[in-house]
């Protein structure tokens, strides 16, 4: 194992978010695999947190299983922080979401928060968004409207096979996009009948991001 194996930088960085967590408080937590390695940090830390506000089935079971009680987004009205993993983020924060299918819950749970923090390895930035495929969560019904309709931007939407969102819907991975503008492009595809969440977090972009890579953590703040 290297420094800069992927699962050293994830651990990496998700110790580093610690730093963001404040005894009492309760935690948004994202999904993924690098925000797997920050619950198992939290858990080790001790720090003692009133509890979290998860954005997946599959957060939610580790953070159960870890002992760290998690509560219903209606539970609460804001949260301080929101902490999680991203596909792809670019130079002013702004980021592709929804590889593990859980971009919706992820919208909402950021929504309540005031601070994005964005953890990550060095791989996941890009000067532009969408060289990874732009994850759009959809209605199973206009499935094939959709298609035409990224089509017709020059995009190619693949459906994940297999995949059923925790909301009962479809993922929709779309492939040959450059997010030149990635709030325009959320906010034209938000009106698209059938999509549920697209994956571009421009409204909801992080306040602040934690990149690991050779030379360690860098914070970067947008
Ligand atoms: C989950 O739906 C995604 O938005 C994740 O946050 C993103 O895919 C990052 O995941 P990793 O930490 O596993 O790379």
């Amino acid at each position: 194992m290297t420094l800069t194996d992927p699962q050293t930088l994830k651990r990496q960085v998700a110790q580093a978010a610690l730093a963001f967590v404040e005894p009492g408080q309760v935690l948004g937590v994202g999904t993924g695999s690098t925000v797997d390695c920050f619950i198992d940090a939290l858990a080790a830390s001790g720090l003692d947190v009133a509890a979290c506000v998860s954005s997946s089935e599959r957060s939610t079971q580790r953070l159960r299983a870890a002992g760290l009680r998690v509560v219903e987004a209606g539970e609460v009205e804001r949260l301080a922080v929101y902490i999680d993993g991203a596909d792809e983020i670019d130079p002013r924060g702004h980021m592709i979401k929804g590889g593990g299918a859980a971009l919706t819950r992820e919208k909402i749970v950021a929504d309540l928060a005031e601070r994005f923090v964005c953890i990550a390895d060095a791989s996941k930035c890009v000067p532009v968004l969408g060289r990874f495929p732009l994850p759009v969560e959809v209605i199973p019904m206009a499935v094939p409207q959709l298609q035409r309709r990224f089509a017709r931007l020059g995009a190619e939407a693949r459906l994940r096979e297999g995949c059923r969102t925790d909301n009962g819907q479809l993922i929709l991975d779309v492939h040959g996009l450059s997010i030149s503008d990635p709030l325009a492009l959320e906010v034209e595809l938000n009106q698209w009948p059938g999509v549920v969440c697209v994956g571009i977090f421009a409204r909801h972009r992080a306040a602040l991001a934690l990149i690991a890579g050779a030379q360690g953590v860098q914070r970067f703040d947008y």
